[in-house]
């Protein structure tokens, strides 16, 4: 391709394509490594919300055991994953839709459901990537404003107007960890489903769900029974540790299931992926010790912030948003550091950090860096 072939390429594409600002991902360590000259071995990342224990072994053996059937597609419909998620969730095999993690089913409501004329509605400081599927459908956006950084259900209730097709809820969210209890959700899914029925698609994302204290937690999968709008995502990559693999499953009626299912790629989900998330989902153990962690990690992290005296929102997720001032520059001086935190100035949040809960030597690190910085400065 020569340049004018590129030059017109890029002018075919739509406006609210080449308006997309795309996603910003946590640093990987080797960039950051080759950038600073310093010694991979000794970067803390705590950047992506990944769950620091890593890969359970449980999910390595069962990867160890299909490596030689590589050279087939994997199963398109992922016949076993979905029976083990229909016995652990009481739901139909047939509700369940698999996706290269869960971001590929929000990306697959949006697909199924958005249009230019159509609108979704999300909360401000939500999840980044709800702004982004909506761009890419040429969709307009009504962002909500938060409370307390959090989900304003009933603005987001009034917001909804006549072209809405999709509301995107994270709960918890990212990257500000605020939570919403149960009754707030189900008092919202029956207004929404009593005043539009099935025209607006609920999508309610709760990629963090396993973190939950056992007091928080609630059994979505009834609402999904109850709900014919509502998608219920959740994934493998936080709390089960198979971020790197990208599986995750979205549970809806069969209706929805569908939709979601004619614009899905056939092979969305690779065979390791598939086996290492069947694994995962047997290991209570593993999932145990996550919570277990994220609970201990947190609580550190928490005192450290108090200690420096500095605003954090309690979080019910693997991470803690905390208000650092100058974030641009704090951010800085901790990567000269060896230490990777997620800046979030593009969530509308300019003065904040957010920081992913590690293993107690990472979060040690991080903060003793951070006191160093805000010492310094
Ligand atoms: C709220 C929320 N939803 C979805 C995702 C997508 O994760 P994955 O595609 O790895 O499942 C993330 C990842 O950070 C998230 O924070």
């Amino acid at each position: 391709m020569n340049l004018d072939d590129t030059k017109n390429a890029v002018a075919t594409a739509p406006d609210y394509v080449l308006a997309i600002a795309p996603y910003q991902a946590g640093k990987p360590i080797e960039e950051l490594a080759r950038e600073f000259k310093l010694d991979p071995a000794n970067i803390v990342k705590l950047a992506s919300n990944e769950n620091p224990l890593g890969l359970p072994e449980s999910a390595r053996r069962a990867i160890a055991d299909v490596i030689s059937g590589l050279g087939r597609y994997p199963d398109p419909n992922g016949f076993d994953l979905k029976a083990a998620l229909s016995a652990r969730y009481g739901v139909p095999a047939d509700w369940i839709t698999l996706g290269n993690g869960s971001n590929d089913l929000l990306e697959l409501a949006s697909l199924a459901l958005l249009a230019p004329g159509a609108a979704a509605v999300y909360s401000q400081h939500a999840f980044a990537v709800y702004r982004l599927a909506t761009q890419a459908r040429g969709a307009r956006h009504i962002v909500v404003p938060a409370h307390d950084y959090g989900h304003d259900l009933d603005r987001m209730y009034d917001a909804i107007d006549n072209d809405t097709r999709l509301v995107f809820i994270a709960n918890p969210n990212n990257p500000t960890g605020t939570f919403l209890p149960a009754g707030q959700i189900e008092a919202f899914l029956a207004r929404v489903h009593d005043r539009w029925g099935g025209k607006v698609t609920v999508l309610l994302d709760e990629a963090y769900n396993e973190y939950l204290d056992p007091e928080f937690r609630f059994d979505s999968a009834r609402w999904v029974e109850q709900y014919s709008n509502l998608i219920v995502s959740r994934t493998f990559s936080k709390a089960y540790g198979l971020a790197g693999l990208r599986v995750g499953f979205a549970m809806a009626q069969p209706k929805l299931t569908d939709v979601l299912n004619r614009v899905r790629q056939p092979f969305n989900v690779n065979s390791l992926a598939q086996v290492a998330a069947i694994a995962a989902l047997g290991d209570a153990a593993f999932l145990q010790q996550s919570y277990e962690l994220n609970k201990t990690g947190k609580q550190t992290l928490i005192d450290g912030f108090t200690r420096l005296g500095l605003e954090f929102v309690p979080s019910y997720g693997n991470f803690v948003l905390v208000r650092v001032g100058d974030a641009a520059s704090v951010n800085l001086e901790l990567l000269k550091k060896g230490v990777i935190v997620r800046p979030v100035a593009g969530d509308g949040l300019p003065e904040w950090l957010r920081v992913s809960i590690g293993l107690p030597e990472e979060n040690a690190r991080f903060l003793d860096a951070l006191t160093a910085t805000l010492g310094s400065s």
